[in-house]
């Protein structure tokens, strides 16, 4: 996590990278900081905790003058948020550093650079990286190859930026675990952890490779790997077909990306269905020969994404009969498995750069798993490059924290896949055809659960003053119910847990009485009988109800249980049109308790440290 910006310009460049890092603050937000080589030759530095408008502020107060700079956006790892440990980090106000990743051997590193006399004004492991360059630089090494020796002594994950005083047209940077991209202008160049950053300032990027330094003036760019040897990294136009980041007429990101849900699941469609078909050769030339040998499919992912695979794993076993195992990434990349023969890995992602998934697809590539695919929102990110399949969802940046957008449009990709998949074990071509059918109808039937949003508002109030929720749903709805639970708790701070609605009297029975709101996801599916004596127990105790239920289910309205209808609906995509009304209610809740909606606290939006 964090977010790094740099500019090496012949222009002021405070306002540039201030504006770079509120682009970036979905990476983090508890603090901020910039450092400017000025015209005098030294750094000027402001540090703030709290949000990018806080330092904002400060640099409007007090301006930093100066074309040279770096600056980063914090999310804390060692040592809590504060102005001290907010970056760029700074060793006898020669050298200044911004650092997003974890140094593992800090500890060590700290107790050595001690020892040498230097005196840490921070809790950060980052604060070890800076003062290792300068004790390096004492030695007689330039800036680069000081960055070069000190790099050799990290273990750990990094992206990282430094300037110094002494040469005041040069930035180096390095990227080994964290991703880090070169933006290229006329006359100025930059760098940023994510190509968002730099979309004001130019359309032209660069995105390194692991184990590469770069060298940036305002007129040229250096790029080595991780030997010291000079290479060329593949430049790529970004055309402005990219969705525009602004909030529009919403209060809040997330408002407008659940909205924006019906356009953007059209537009991962496109090109991929025909009238009654999937038109596969959408997932890539090596699609055929890869779907064609796949007997297995395992699944690894993080947070929402790990949902939409628990929802994927009900498909694809359930439609395309393949048998398909589900994990979440920290778990998965830290215990012994056995790889099933012909098994294609499917990484899900929105940003592409989450650590855990990352190291996941990294370590089953050395373990003879068949193929690699991702399910991914960001066509540069480390996944798509290295994985032999992408499909990439077409959501367009997705800033709020929580994610609505990006989930149901992973949800998409993964019905795609099961037709794929399902295609090769003998699923009918009218079958194709029906499943086909229900995607066309997708994103009107969405609109049409939009309108309901006046009646999810109305329903939010009845939770604004709970501390706990269980959400509910049995068979693929139960993925969504953990989807709905997860939405809830990450942004109103609702303690909210899912369960299948079958185990409820195995244990969470105990809990229900009048203060526990229940929520259900109920369409008219073959689980629909079960799942009402489900509820009835909970009525039986107390418990108050929510349901969002089929029009045909028999749910009314009355004593201890409001109900919200929707109109029947293929239950090929039930999963994604249940999806809807949850994410809106968990808007509402929080609307109403006034958390900070977009950016919840403690999270953030792309974890890329462990
Ligand atoms: C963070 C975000 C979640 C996201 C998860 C996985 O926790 O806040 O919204 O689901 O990371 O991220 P990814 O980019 O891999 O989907």
């Amino acid at each position: 996590m964090c977010g790094i910006v740099g500019a090496a310009a012949r222009r002021e460049v405070a306002a540039i990278l201030v504006e770079g890092l509120k682009r970036l603050e979905y990476r983090g937000y508890d603090s901020a900081g910039v450092a400017i080589i000025n015209h005098q030759g030294e750094i000027g530095c402001h540090k703030r905790l709290g949000k990018v408008a806080v330092l904002d502020q400060a640099v409007t107060e007090q301006p930093l003058a100066g074309s040279l700079g770096i600056a980063h956006t914090r999310w804390a790892t060692h040592g809590k948020p504060s102005e001290e440990n907010a970056h760029p980090h700074l060793s006898n106000n020669e050298i200044a550093l911004v650092h997003n990743g974890i140094i593992e051997n800090h500890e060590q590193l700290r107790e050595q650079l001690t020892a040498q006399g230097y005196v840490f004004v921070s809790q950060t492991d980052t604060e070890t990286i800076v003062h290792l360059i300068h004790s390096i630089m004492k030695k007689g090494e330039d800036l680069f190859s000081a960055v070069k020796l000190a790099v050799e002594q990290l273990e750990g994950a990094f992206g990282l930026a430094v300037i110094h005083k002494n040469e005041p047209e040069r930035i180096v940077c390095a990227r080994s675990g964290s991703p880090l991209v070169l933006g290229l202008g006329i006359g100025e160049n930059f760098l940023a952890s994510d190509q968002l950053a730099l979309r004001q300032v130019t359309d032209r990027f660069i995105y390194l490779e692991e184990g590469d330094f770069a060298v940036l003036s305002p007129d040229s760019y250096d790029i080595y790997d991780a030997q010291g040897e000079p290479v060329k990294r593949k430049l790529v136009q970004l055309t402005d077909k990219t969705k525009s980041a602004d909030k529009g007429q919403y209060r809040h990101y997330m408002l407008k990306e659940i909205y924006e849900q019906p356009e953007v699941i059209k537009d991962t469609l496109r090109g991929r269905i025909s009238k009654d078909k999937i038109l596969e050769q959408a997932f890539g030339a090596q699609a055929k020969e890869i779907f064609d040998k796949t007997k297995a499919v395992q699944i690894i992912a993080c947070g929402t994404s790990y949902h939409s695979g628990m929802v994927a794993k009900y498909l694809i076993e359930g439609i395309a009969g393949v048998p398909c195992r589900v994990e979440v990434a920290s778990e998965f990349r830290y215990r012994k498995f056995v790889v099933q023969d012909d098994t294609l890995i499917v990484t899900i992602s929105q940003s592409g750069e989450t650590a855990d998934t990352l190291a996941a697809l990294r370590l089953a590539k050395t373990l003879g798993y068949a193929a690699t695919m991702t399910i991914c929102n960001v066509a540069q990110s480390s996944l798509v490059r290295e994985s032999d399949l992408a499909l990439m969802t077409e959501a367009g940046p997705e800033v709020g924290v929580a994610s609505t957008k990006a989930f149901t449009t992973q949800l998409v990709a993964l019905v795609l896949l099961t037709i794929a998949l399902g295609k090769r074990n003998g699923l009918s071509a009218e079958k194709e055809a029906e499943m086909v059918s229900s995607l066309h109808q997708l994103p009107q039937i969405l609109s049409e659960v939009l309108t309901l949003d006046q009646s999810i508002e109305k329903m939010s109030e009845a939770f604004a003053d709970k501390h706990n929720a269980l959400f509910l749903g049995r068979g693929v709805q139960w993925p969504v119910a953990m989807e709905g639970a997860l939405k809830l708790k990450e942004i109103s701070y609702i303690h909210a847990e899912s369960y299948p609605a079958g185990e409820l009297k195995h244990g969470p029975l105990a809990l229900v009485d009048s203060e526990m709101p229940i929520v259900a996801v109920a369409p008219n599916d073959e689980l629909l009988e079960k799942l009402k004596s489900n509820l009835e127990e909970v009525q039986a105790r107390g418990g108050e109800l929510f349901v969002f239920a089929d029009n045909n289910s028999g749910f009314s309205s009355g004593d201890g249980i409001t109900v919200i209808k929707l109109a029947p609906v293929p239950e090929l995509i039930a999963p994604i049109v249940y999806t809807i009304p949850l994410q809106l209610l968990s808007y509402h809740v929080a609307v109403l308790k006034g958390t900070d909606v977009d950016q919840p606290r403690n999270l953030a939006k792309s974890v890329t440290v462990e």
